[in-house]
């Protein structure tokens, strides 16, 4: 590691408390296999880990368990029909895809996977799953001699070779009565196995700062110069950073977001607070990614009082604030930096200018404006470094902000010839 650590007057969540399933918004789906019964424990667990739940149960599902017996240990309605006005009116199948940060199938049973393998959005868990961009994972549950049939394991290997988890199952006695492959996981190997979907581990060990939201910049007691920045973009990188195991420091701007899981957050309003907040903590980081639209200027000076609207003119005189950005890669000691590029014009020339002039290892350029990039629910970015960079599409935030600090930590990696740590996992 890098660097010192954060001050000792900052608390931090060891690593050893991290959970990775807290916060996570997880889309459990039901298919009709004897297992349902098993889901009710498996929601109980989930929401022990401090998970959100959200239920889709399909008609062979609702045989063998009741919704309103997932509704009441979910904490929320049960979804079970694809062409439901008022259900599609509160929170319609793109919406729950959206929702998700993780879908887990269990059971699934071999008629849904062979309906997934196809395709098919003909019932709200396959759509769902079709539209959904977030971590699929199936716990198949069936008779043994339907888990061995070739169609079974056709079906189960290509749903893998698109980026399906599948999660047993298990040998032993079956609800038939033989015994083999074929069992689901029980209900704490399932959310075991699902935590460790969020557990990347590349940035374990490393502390992150990040910056985010807006500044204000204050006109008089009332009124400030601002921008469009809701903070999205920041908290999401915070909490992608996060899940890959670092200690993550936020600095933030006025917004109205809650703070990601296992993150410290700092909230400052104007530009001087937001550096003097940074520079007081950087010490300790190995990374900064300065993700806040910091307000270039601020009024020259503040007035005490409310300025009056007698004139018909107002001029304001401003001000430069401090580049936080490059005032921290101009340290002696500067971490791995970060810049973000707004822009409405010419992405990369502005952006690769940013990045030479503020000594920055990466920046990530987004377009901004017309509803696009501040305060939107996706955002696109082109990410360059010395000699090159990777275009990561047009998708939401979150996901957004995970291949992004993927490829922060491999570029961070790379600089500091640092063997990443991989769990078991990931390596089997
Ligand atoms: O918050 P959202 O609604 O989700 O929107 C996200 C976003 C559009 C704000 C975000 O993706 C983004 O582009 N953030 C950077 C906005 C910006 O200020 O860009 P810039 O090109 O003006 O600044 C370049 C870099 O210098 C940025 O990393 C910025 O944080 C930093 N900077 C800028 C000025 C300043 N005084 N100090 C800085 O540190």
């Amino acid at each position: 590691m890098t660097g010192c650590r954060f001050p000792r007057a900052v608390h931090l969540v060891s690593l050893s408390d991290m959970n990775t399933l807290s916060g996570k918004h997880i889309l459990l789906g039901v298919t009709g296999g004897i297992a349902a019964y098993k889901s009710a424990e498996l929601i109980r667990q989930l929401r022990a880990e401090g998970a959100t739940v959200r239920v889709v149960m399909t008609a062979g599902a609702q045989q063998f368990i009741t919704p309103l017996t997932l509704q009441a240990l979910s904490g929320n309605p049960v979804h079970t029909d694809l062409l439901d006005r008022s259900a599609e009116a509160a929170m319609g199948h793109i919406a729950l895809a959206r929702w998700a940060d993780a879908v887990l199938v269990a059971p699934a049973t071999a008629d849904f996977m062979a309906r997934l393998e196809q395709g098919r959005a003909d019932d709200l868990l396959c759509a769902v799953t079709l539209a959904c961009e977030a971590p699929v994972a199936l716990a198949p549950a069936m008779n043994r001699a339907m888990w061995d049939n070739p169609a079974t394991q056709k079906n189960v290997q290509a749903l893998q070779a698109r980026g399906m988890h599948r999660f047993g199952p298990a040998l032993g006695e079956q609800a038939c009565g033989e015994v083999g492959p074929g069992r689901m996981l029980e209900p704490d190997e399932l959310v075991t196995a699902l935590a460790s979907l969020f557990e990347t581990g590349i940035l374990s060990g490393y502390r992150v700062l990040v910056t985010a939201g807006p500044t204000r910049e204050a006109i008089d007691p009332v009124r400030y110069i601002s921008n469009h920045s809701s903070g999205r973009m920041g908290f999401a990188v915070a909490r992608a950073a996060s899940e890959a195991g670092a200690e993550v420091l936020l600095v933030s701007g006025p917004v109205s977001l809650e703070t990601p899981p296992h993150v410290l957050r700092i909230n400052v309003v104007s530009a001087q607070d937001m550096q003097d907040a940074v520079l007081a903590r950087i010490g300790g980081c190995d990374i900064f990614i300065a993700v806040a639209a910091v307000a270039d200027y601020r009024p020259e000076a503040v007035a005490a009082q409310k300025l009056k609207k007698d004139a018909q003119q107002v001029t304001l005189t401003l001000t430069r604030n401090p580049d936080i950005l490059a005032t921290v890669t101009a340290l002696a000691n500067a971490p791995f930096s970060v810049g973000f590029a707004a822009e409405t014009e010419q992405l990369e020339m502005h952006a690769q200018a940013k990045r030479v002039a503020k000594s920055l290892d990466m920046i990530a350029a987004n377009r901004v404006g017309d509803g696009v990039g501040f305060d939107a629910e996706e955002n696109a970015l082109q990410v360059f470094w010395d000699g090159g960079s990777q275009l990561l599409a047009q998708t939401g935030k979150m996901k957004l902000a995970r291949q992004l600090v993927a490829l922060v930590a491999q570029r961070f990696h790379g600089k500091h010839k640092k063997v990443i740590r991989f769990n078991a996992k990931d390596s089997a």
